[in-house]
């Protein structure tokens, strides 16, 4: 097991296509770190540096503060599963489990131990000797994890391992590999889009944007403490909404929100001040809306625009009170749309009128140049001066 850093690593490819841009990561020994961002952020790209696979324009990768940069991927030591479970289809699932340690020459005795061990924790015992062709999906993709892991490497690197399987398979794979992963403690770098595999699993997570690590944290930080509207919107589902509204200076300022004013949290006065007037990029979760209103809270009327019945909850979209700021995936269906999330089923029709209440106190808010998180008191409170 290996902690592995990357410093300020950044990968060009030929014609100039900037992939990752001054990334810095550190995973520590026995920790699950889940790389996460939309398709084509260099997700991918990141993996295949940390293998070997692709040389880092500029940076260095080193694992336990020993550089790797020169050493080929099999001297790296390191095991990958990929989407696409490449088995070897002449062999059976017990010799697909053992060649990666016959090509290390570990003793014979050894191999047939962990294969078994393995086996067991994978609940495939049974399958050994069956050949690949012969497995379900999901009984494959637990040989190629088992695969890599039987091998005791000092990294466990994985690319989207369960996007081939069906939703059920999915939820009961991540289980699984959560549990390989408190028995084995192998530094394991996972990569996915799926934001909800990716606070399911990880330890910490990172979430990646345009080649950029946005932030790296527990996926309690990464919801309650985005650093900026992109991680905000990305994390959490369904997404955050988010809009550029008016801001009313003065002791008490407000901001303007569908032609009402809502005061602007307490914790969050200072850093409105300094935005000088401008306006903001305001962010609300789903579950910050109430219906119906109660009398004293911040309202917001809007017309609804479809209603989701989902058993225990029902999702009602509206038309956003200002410009929607939709930072994460354009092909959202959701997008340009905001969205509440109320408790059980909920008369509200499509085209008709709705008072919601808001939880202005749940309120994120970011400038809305560059998203950057406007900082509350506490926080400012605690950075030395
Ligand atoms: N060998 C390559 N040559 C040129 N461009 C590449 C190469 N490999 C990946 N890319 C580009 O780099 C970007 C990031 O790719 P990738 O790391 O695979 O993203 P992800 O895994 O997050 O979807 C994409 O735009 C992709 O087209
Ligand atoms: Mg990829």
């Amino acid at each position: 097991m290996a902690r592995v850093r990357l410093d300020n690593v950044t990968k060009v490819f030929p014609g100039g296509i900037r992939v990752l841009e001054g990334v810095d990561l550190t995973v520590d020994e026995g920790e699950f770190l889940v790389l996460v961002g939309p398709s084509g952020c260099g997700k991918s790209t990141v993996l295949r540096v940390i293998a070997g696979l692709e040389e880092a324009t500029s940076g260095t990768v080193s694992f336990d503060g020993e550089v790797v940069d020169d050493l080929p991927p099999k001297e790296r030591d390191i095991a990958m599963v990929f989407q696409n479970y490449a088995l070897y289809p002449h062999l059976s699932v017990r010799d697909n489990l053992a060649f990666g340690m016959r090509l290390r020459h570990v003793p014979a005795p050894v191999r047939e131990q962990r294969v078994l061990d393995v086996a067991q924790l994978l609940d495939i015992a049974e399958l050994l000797d069956r050949k690949p062709k012969a497995l379900s999906g999901g009984q494959r993709q637990r040989v190629a994890a088992g695969r890599a892991i039987v091998r005791n490497p000092r990294v466990l690197l994985m690319d989207e391992p369960l996007s081939n399987l069906d939703a059920q398979l999915r939820v009961t794979m991540r289980a699984e590999l959560r549990r390989l992963h408190a028995e084995h403690r192998t530094t394991t770098v996972y990569v996915t889009h799926d934001q909800v595999e990716a606070m399911t699993l990880g330890d910490r997570v990172a979430v990646l944007e345009g080649g950029r690590v946005q932030q790296v944290g527990t996926p309690h930080d990464l919801y309650h403490r985005p650093v900026n509207a992109f991680v905000a919107g990305f994390i959490g589902s369904p997404s955050m909404n988010l809009a550029v509204v008016p801001v009313r200076a003065g002791a008490a300022p407000t901001m303007e929100v569908g032609g009402q004013l809502w005061p602007v949290p307490d914790t969050r006065v200072a850093s409105v001040a300094a935005l000088a007037g401008g306006p903001l990029l305001l962010g609300l979760r789903p579950d910050a809306f109430t219906w119906p209103a109660p009398d004293d809270a911040p309202a917001l009327d809007v017309t609804v625009t479809a209603v989701e019945f989902l058993g225990n909850a029902t999702l009602v979209l509206f038309e956003p009170p200002g410009e929607a700021w939709h930072p994460a995936d354009d092909s959202d269906p959701s997008a340009g749309h905001w969205t509440a999330r109320l408790d059980g089923d909920v008369p509200l029709q499509v085209g008709g009128r709705v008072t919601f209440g808001v939880d202005v106190d749940s309120a994120y808010l970011f400038e809305p140049d560059r998203g950057l998180a406007l900082p509350c008191v506490e926080a400012l409170a605690a950075v030395p001066a």
